[in-house]
């Protein structure tokens, strides 16, 4: 079985890896699980071209031999999909624990994350040692970023194995089973401010686990227009404050001073509200700050580039709040959130914005109680949360408690002492956070989520380009324009195909996703490698700077340079 499952894999790298048969392998995989409205969508293009219907004859003879060929038989007659029942579901392995296999921890799963290490997974309550067909599998690449945790979400997203046969052929690369009791806190965890986090999604990668400071793998980042709510990275200065629905109440002091009894709402009254809806992009100022690390140290977690997801959000409009609470517009004033979440001297997080972004209709700041259709979860701020749609993902505060209308920022460690961008010349000796500007709108940047640095990319035989696809997005509301990407570090360019919403410039507040097909030059193939450079231009022509040398600062944010990738080619 294992030789079989090598060799198909062997035979699939052969094979150019095209948008056809990536859906083609979507419509396999029937979760056992379902997913709904995908599986359908999937099926639906199953028939829809001829193209697909070509190469799904191809692959499905080629990657499972008598199997992919008893699919495509069977597909052929028209038949609907094999669906697993519940007696074929009883039947599935990795629900049930081997007693003829050792039991492992998630910690010791963990230690093998690496081909030298060994390459283990979990699925369900088995443990699986996948080191050789990590390296014989096409998405061999996809499944090192489960390496040493679960395997069941990822395959939540990419489901091409999830069928019987592969379960099967997964199953003989069982080595044990999983010590599936969720460990109960301890007495001293009880006491401690950690003990009430939420539980997370197994392939957000930490870059703190207290506070919980994670983000996605950066090459499932561009896969979905919405970034799927569980796998949204997430950035808490604080241990997750804990807010009962029923008991939840946000106080508004729009009296600018004056003795006036502030209002207070309830989640119910907010929920009443007029609900509007808006696709926006949070990104944390801090994103792609390990590239800036690579110059030179700068203080502050070491985020890849996938510290930014994009969402549809749902609430009610602060503006409408503020302008029935009579605030009138004002240049000079600000509007203060604060969070839920304590420091230890019992001081809230908190940021402020400019009153003027708060109370334009066009700034759709919202009081937001949904992510992608779905109540906000705990980390990203249940049960209320402000959206400030373009302005970096430090203002938009979560668990939020308290709004004020007030003459001056919030005062708060993170408006006043964090989040401000200095000269690359400016060191701790020097630094004066009280002289610099707190951000508000971030620049315009894009990054490389597929291929990632290092993996081995196939060249397309056909026409000798590979397909590079990522993220573009631009604070303020600024529109997307275009992508450029490079192989020859600048001599030529190539522009990049854009997925974006059809929103009016000004308030283009969610990314764009962008595939680009990029040439491979006899030299490179030769020299089998190639260093992909990409750059975003935004709406008001502002283009990305070309080295983080220039735009370096002490705390790494503001890290916008061009995104710069190495890898080898097949
Ligand atoms: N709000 C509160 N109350 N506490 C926080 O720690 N972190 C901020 C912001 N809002 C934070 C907060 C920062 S720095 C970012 S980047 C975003 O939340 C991250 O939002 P997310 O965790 O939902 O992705």
């Amino acid at each position: 079985m294992r030789l079989l499952w090598q060799r198909a894999g062997m035979l699939q790298k052969l094979l150019p890896q095209t948008k056809h048969y990536r859906r083609w392998l979507a419509t396999t995989t029937a979760s056992a699980r379902g997913n709904g409205q995908e599986e359908k969508d999937n099926a639906r293009y199953k028939w829809s071209t001829p193209e697909s219907k070509a190469e799904m004859l191809l692959y499905g003879v080629c990657w499972t031999g008598g199997l992919g060929l008893a699919y495509f038989l069977l597909t052929q007659r028209g038949e609907p999909e094999a669906k697993l029942d519940d007696e074929t579901l009883a039947r599935l392995w990795h629900i049930t624990a081997r007693k003829d296999l050792p039991t492992y921890k998630a910690e010791q799963v963990e230690q093998h994350n690496a081909p030298d290490k060994r390459i283990w997974v979990t699925y369900g309550l088995g443990v699986y040692d996948v080191t050789e067909f990590a390296e014989n599998h096409p998405g061999g690449d996809k499944i090192m970023m489960a390496a040493g945790s679960a395997i069941d979400p990822f395959w939540a997203i990419y489901q091409q194995h999830n069928t019987l046969e592969v379960l099967e052929l997964l199953e003989s690369f069982r080595i044990g089973n999983l010590e599936g009791v969720t460990v109960a806190s301890t007495d001293e965890e009880l006491g401690s401010p950690w003990a009430q986090e939420p539980k997370r999604h197994a392939l957000l990668k930490p870059a703190s686990k207290r506070p919980f400071n994670a983000e996605p793998p950066i090459g499932m980042l561009a896969e979905k227009f919405y970034t799927p709510n569980e796998l949204f990275y997430v950035r808490n200065h604080l241990p997750v404050p804990v807010l009962a629905p029923e008991e939840y109440e946000l106080e508004i002091d729009a009296s600018g001073g004056e003795q006036k009894e502030p209002l207070t709402l309830t989640l119910a009254q907010i929920k009443a509200l007029p609900k509007h809806t808006v696709t926006a992009a949070i990104m944390c100022g801090g994103n792609r700050r390990s590239e800036m690390t690579s110059i030179k140290a700068v203080k502050g977690l070491s985020w890849g580039a996938g510290a930014v997801g994009n969402a549809k959000w749902s609430g009610a409009r602060l503006c409408d709040l503020l302008r029935e609470q009579g605030v009138q517009p004002n240049e000079s004033m600000h509007v203060i959130f604060e969070g839920a979440d304590l420091d230890p001297t019992s001081h809230p997080y908190g940021a402020s914005i400019p009153l003027s972004k708060a109370l334009d209709p066009r700034g759709d700041v919202i009081l937001a109680y949904e992510m992608n259709d779905n109540p906000l979860t705990r980390d990203h701020g249940y049960p209320i949360r402000v959206i400030v749609p373009g302005t970096v993902g430090a203002r938009n505060v979560k668990w939020l408690t308290r709004i004020v209308v007030a003459d001056h920022e919030s005062d708060s460690h993170w408006q006043q002492n964090d989040y401000k961008g200095f000269s690359p010349s400016t060191d701790w000796d020097t630094v004066d956070f009280g002289k610099a500007e707190a951000i508000q709108a971030m620049p315009v940047t894009s990054a490389i989520c597929t291929p990632l640095p290092g993996e081995r990319v196939k060249v397309n035989p056909e026409d000798g380009y590979i397909t590079v696809r990522g993220y573009a997005w631009s604070g303020g509301g600024r529109k997307i324009l275009r992508v450029d990407l490079t192989g020859d570090a600048g001599k030529t360019w190539h522009v990049a195909e854009l997925e974006q919403e059809d929103a009016p410039d000004g308030r283009h507040y969610g990314w764009s996703l962008w595939t680009a097909r990029l040439p491979i030059t006899k030299d490179q193939q030769e020299q089998q490698q190639v260093e992909i450079w990409a750059k975003a231009v935004d709406s008001a022509y502002n283009v990305q700077p070309e080295k983080f040398e220039h735009i370096w600062n002490l705390r790494g944010v503001l890290a916008n340079a061009y995104h710069k990738v190495k890898v080898k080619l097949a």
